[in-house]
């Protein structure tokens, strides 16, 4: 009985400067097989389907299991995370590329600095010393709990700055991600100490009104996290925040 294969046409690309190249590879195909574990087995035996030897693939990936974030990429010409992709989900030839908004390392490698430059701008964190004990925080109550569980669900994939129409060098856009960040520390009840901080840094140039609501973040975002409606709440508290600084001054 003939066995089963599975076709990969994979972009590489050694460096930054380097032309890139298509290389196909064809495997065997495995139960549960996603693209991660197609990646593995070609760097086990680097050699093209037409018997060329070759280099193993360059990419980032640590959890295996939609978490870490950091394996996202584009397959099949959408911004997915490779290892929850199932290659019984998809058309073959695969097709997988690097993200395209991001500066390229190498092969499916990319920087993805910006984001947590992005996060750094807006103050993304809850401000606790832990050095000494402080006693405890705040009460949060359940219905605060689950409205900001959604938001906590970020896995920094950027996923939703990739298939941004606003996400680009001319706008400076910040992105889905880091206006949902903002919604989720602002409500935090210690968190939102920053809250002032972090809706003036998204008033300016490249802040969230540079969204144009055309709402592919909320679609491409593997966690589901509630983009667009965290955007029209943050534009909401930008434009209350704009006005009581207009007042004082
Ligand atoms: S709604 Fe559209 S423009 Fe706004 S962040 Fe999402 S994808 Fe970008
Ligand atoms: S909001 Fe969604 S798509 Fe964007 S970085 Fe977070 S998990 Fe990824
Ligand atoms: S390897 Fe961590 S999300 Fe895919």
């Amino acid at each position: 009985m003939a066995t089963k294969t599975v076709t990969f046409e994979i972009k590489r690309q050694a460096s930054p400067d380097a032309p890139d190249v298509w290389e196909r590879f064809e495997l065997d195909w495995r139960p549960g097989m996603n693209v991660v574990s197609a990646m593995m087995e070609i760097a086990a035996n680097p050699v093209t389907a037409d018997g060329k030897p070759t280099t193993p693939v360059t990419y980032d990936s640590n959890c295996l299991e939609e978490i870490c974030g950091s394996c996202a990429m584009r397959i099949n010409g959408r911004a997915s995370m490779a290892c929850s992709a199932l290659v019984d989900n998809l058309d073959q030839p695969i097709r997988v590329e690097p993200l395209t908004k991001f500066p390229l390392v190498r092969d499916l490698q990319v920087d993805r600095s910006v984001l947590f430059e992005n996060l750094m701008r807006v103050k993304a964190w809850v401000p606790v010393d832990g050095t000494y004990d402080l006693g405890s925080g705040p009460r949060v109550y359940p219905q605060q709990q689950e409205a900001n569980y959604p938001l906590s669900n970020c896995i920094s994939c950027t996923c939703c700055m990739e298939v941004c129409p606003q996400f680009n060098v001319t706008t400076g856009f910040v992105g889905a991600a880091t206006i949902a960040q903002v919604k989720l520390f602002n409500n935090h009840p210690t968190g939102k100490v920053f809250k002032e901080d972090r809706l003036r840094a998204l008033a300016g140039d490249g802040g969230v009104q540079e969204c144009g609501y055309a709402q592919n973040c909320v679609k491409a975002c593997p966690k589901q996290i509630p983009l667009t409606n965290a955007i029209s709440d943050i534009s909401r508290d930008v434009m209350v925040q704009k006005v009581k600084d207009w007042l004082k001054s």
